[in-house]
């Protein structure tokens, strides 16, 4: 495996992924808090960082174990800093230097093994390595930055002041993989399969026979932590699949009929009333979420009760949510997302955690699903929030409103499936507006409501662009949602993107 370590660069985790692209595992860890057995891994990154090496309180960590005892590849702020603090020197730039340039190679190196001259890399920096380090010879330039590639003679070290990373950087990918593989030997086994395999035996070895129970959600990453918790414990995992009522429609019977049909052991517990009765007169975003959040939580212990001597309880968590971030000071930072959905069960069920993709990306959550031979619809799913239709009906929660929003979502939602738009889109759905308006049905004036529907494109939700949907699908929609749902005479299209907005409107 390969060790990144991280200075704070707002792509780290492309790093990370871009190196498991390869089928090479790779993990970040804090600069200031690097693992123990750094022995354990084959090579080590350094990523970038916001910082200046210049600054007073530069990130300056204690390399001696790593630096000549393995390869190592300092990107950006981390070539600065083999720089600045081995005998060469950094300096304010006076050209930009953002953006594209092209690479012109100064001497052959392995390391550009089917890269051409030219490659277009991408730049980032407001500092410029003057001279190299002590031993630092010189690998390639750009128009702008000569020292935009170096090795250290004598180590297998090597830095690049562009990121390999980003997209725009042609050949980054070849650049790590002739890093990783050819020049640091590291074997690109890690494979979905691999995982799979590997983790079975794991869960296998920690488990033995101890139940374990885990709440289905209907998404992608409770679903896959299911079927590896299956492959491994067979009937000893204990799914309980909660209908809080606030689902699409006919999600609960569909998917409930699904988990079934994939050998899982799954319970349907239908607590709608329950979650409705919970809801009654609330109408603030956060009071709303937090009454969800306990009613799940009384629901699934009481049905966690009923499973005699369960000892464990497993949680979809993904790797993004356990990422330890470098704060901005470098101090000791690290705040770490509590898993929003499951979270917070009561300390009386005394349940030892486990969380089986807690090493995985989204995307590889998605092709660790496939090599089990998963569904691909169900892979693909839209994310959809905890807290489900409710915030998605603004202001209080009736069991009406839950019925005409679920009709024009469904509308919505199965038209972009028959239009081939689904899988164009990141997430949609439709919100339901504390407003009547006027319309004409016949000869009669109405009063009824208003729902805007939203679309968008991201990457991790983080931000994100209303999706320019063609204008024949948006009239066809439109018409559908009023002339099938009744209570509803207008429908918006949604045109803001995050930030400013955000992707849900409570
Ligand atoms: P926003 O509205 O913050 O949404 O732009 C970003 C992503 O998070 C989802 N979301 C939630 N998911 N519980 C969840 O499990 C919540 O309370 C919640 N609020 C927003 C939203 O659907 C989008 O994917």
């Amino acid at each position: 495996k390969v060790l990144i370590l991280d200075f704070g660069s707002q792509y780290t985790q492309l790093i990370a992924r871009r190196v498991r692209e390869l089928n090479i595992y790779s993990e970040i860890h804090p600069f200031n808090k690097p693992p123990k057995n750094v022995d354990d891994y084959k090579a080590v990154i350094l990523s970038g960082s916001p910082m200046s090496v210049r600054s007073e309180d530069a990130f300056h960590p204690d390399l001696s174990e790593i630096r000549g005892k393995k390869p190592m590849l300092a990107v950006c702020y981390g070539a600065q800093y083999l720089a600045h603090f081995s005998g060469g020197e950094v300096a304010e730039s006076n050209t930009r230097e953002y953006g594209r340039a092209n690479l012109s190679f100064v001497e052959e190196d392995a390391f550009f093994n089917g890269i051409s001259i030219g490659s277009q890399v991408w730049m980032s920096h407001s500092d410029t390595i003057k001279s190299l380090p002590t031993n630092g010879k010189l690998l390639a330039s750009t128009h702008d930055v000569q020292n935009a590639a170096f090795k250290i003679e004598g180590e297998t070290t090597y830095a690049i002041q562009f990121h390999p990373e980003v997209y725009h950087s042609k050949d980054g990918k070849q650049l790590l993989e002739n890093f990783l593989v050819n020049i640091a030997n590291v074997n690109p086994d890690w494979t979905p399969n691999a995982f799979v395999q590997e983790t079975v035996e794991d869960l296998q070895a920690k488990l033995g026979d101890d139940k374990v129970v885990l709440g289905l959600s209907g998404g992608v990453d409770s679903s896959v932590a299911a079927m590896l918790l299956h492959k491994a414990i067979g009937k000893n995992l204990y799914c309980i699949f909660v209908n809080n009522g606030l689902l699409r429609k006919n999600e609960f019977s569909d998917v409930l009929e699904q988990y079934k049909g994939m050998g899982l052991n799954v319970k349907g517990v239908d607590a709608s009333a329950h979650f409705l009765d919970a809801l009654a007169g609330l109408s603030d975003p956060e009071k709303k979420r937090k009454a969800i959040g306990n009613a799940f939580i009384e629901v699934f212990d009481q049905e966690a009760h009923l499973i005699e001597d369960v000892k464990w309880l497993a949680q979809g968590t993904i790797y993004p949510d356990v990422i330890e971030s470098v704060s901005a000071t470098g101090g000791p930072s690290a705040t770490i997302k509590s898993h929003h959905n499951v979270g917070g069960l009561p300390d009386y069920m005394k349940l030892k955690i486990v969380e089986p993709l807690r090493a995985l990306f989204k995307d590889e959550v998605r092709r660790v699903g496939t090599s089990m031979g998963m569904d691909k619809d169900l892979l693909g799913r839209h994310p959809f929030p905890g807290p489900g239709l409710a915030i998605r009906i603004l202001g209080d929660i009736t069991a009406e409103k839950v019925r005409i929003l679920q009709e024009v979502d469904a509308v919505f939602i199965n038209g972009l499936r028959d239009a081939g738009l689904y899988d164009k889109v990141w997430q949609a759905g439709a919100i339901l507006l504390p407003v009547n308006s006027v319309g004409v049905m016949g000869d009669e004036r109405t009063y009824e409501k208003c729902v805007a529907l939203r679309a968008v494109e991201s990457t991790d939700g983080m931000t994100a662009d209303w999706v320019n949907l063609p204008y024949e699908f948006l009239q066809k929609t439109s018409n559908d949602i009023i002339n099938k749902v009744k209570g509803v005479n207008r429908v918006v299209y949604d045109i803001s993107s995050k930030p400013p907005a955000t992707i849900e409107w409570e």
